[in-house]
């Protein structure tokens, strides 16, 4: 079983790719990635200019779940050219570069600055639901705003696809999905975190994160994810890529991200359950899976259960 291949003219030695916000600060922390394995990395969300976190605590786990109000810290654009240029010099698996800001005209001075460092694809985060205090809903909970957005990256983003991070809190992603796609949405990164949610400290009865409430990542969220990427899929009628991201901790939950129609599978929040080793520990028991149930590629698996729907629709 070959795990590689070929998407919007990139090549991926196989699926697996370090989701946004996690490790994705420096050069040196990508590289440790694709040395675990991983297929690609993504940055963490890049700001134009330096933009402050919530106060801690900000994250908290447990072996189901975790919450985290980290409010999307970064440094700006000025590092995150020092650290893609330094990737750049020899770099190992594609880099996903991934943006966010408070307005549709900061997006696109985000995505021109950021487009100019070469990144294989952009993806724009129109979706943390951490920052609402902020910044208030965010872009991906309107249509009409998140095609604002997209339409204002693709005129500066020339030959770069451009994949949109969408929110599975909506009532009807497709509906977003699709306005985006019109907007000209080369691809998909579904989903950011869901809720937000809250956790109580029994004792204190207070809120554990100081921001009170935060985005859901983790085991629990994937049935979510699979229903958000099935969603996406067929409001697209399978011609946009889509980044499946969401609860992926093994093999068998990577095949199923795919079978929902993801053609790349984001890992996030199994770093911390797994070690860096998860990128090569998943890839591992896919390829077992796929070894055993006759499959010889990635194809064969991309949107198949909407192939076997419509089988069993015309019996
Ligand atoms: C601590 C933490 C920080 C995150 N930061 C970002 C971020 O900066 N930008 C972004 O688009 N998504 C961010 N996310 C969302 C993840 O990229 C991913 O979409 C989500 O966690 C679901 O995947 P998972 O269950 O594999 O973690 C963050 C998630 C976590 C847990």
């Amino acid at each position: 079983m070959d795990l590689h291949q070929k998407l919007l003219g990139v090549t991926f030695r196989n699926p697996t790719v370090l989701a946004s916000g996690i490790w994705g600060i420096t050069a040196a922390s990508w590289r440790r990635v694709a040395a675990h394995g991983a297929g690609a990395v993504t940055t963490k969300s890049l700001w134009l200019k330096e933009h402050k976190g919530h106060p801690n605590p900000t994250v908290i786990s447990t072996e189901h779940w975790t919450l985290n109000a980290v409010g999307v810290p970064d440094a700006g654009v000025e590092k995150a050219r020092e650290e893609i240029g330094e990737y750049n010099r020899d770099k190992p698996v594609p880099l996903i570069a991934n943006i966010i800001a408070d307005s549709v005209g900061n997006y696109q001075k985000t995505a021109a600055a950021i487009m100019k460092l070469q990144p294989d694809f952009l993806e724009v985060n129109i979706s943390c639901p951490n920052v609402e205090d902020e910044f208030g809903k965010p872009f991906a909970c309107s249509a009409t705003d998140a095609a604002a957005v997209t339409r204002a990256v693709k005129e500066v983003s020339g030959k770069i696809p451009v994949f949109i991070k969408l929110s599975p809190n909506v009532d009807d992603i497709g509906l977003i999905a699709a306005s985006c796609a019109e907007a000209g949405a080369d691809g998909f990164t579904v989903i950011n975190t869901v809720g937000p949610g809250m956790a109580i400290d029994l004792r204190s009865r207070m809120p554990i994160l100081a921001n009170k409430v935060g985005g859901l990542s983790g085991p629990a969220i994937k049935p979510i994810a699979v229903k958000c990427i099935a969603d996406v899929y067929r409001a697209t009628e399978g011609e946009k890529p889509i980044i499946g991201t969401g609860g992926v901790l093994t093999g068998e939950d990577a095949i199923e991200l795919l079978l929902a129609g993801a053609s790349l599978i984001g890992i996030g929040t199994a770093v911390a359950y797994r070690g860096a080793d998860v990128f090569r520990l998943v890839c591992e028991e896919m390829k077992t899976w796929c070894d055993q149930e006759g499959v010889k590629k990635l194809s064969e698996l991309i949107g198949g259960m909407h192939r076997e729907l419509a089988k069993h629709s015309k019996k």
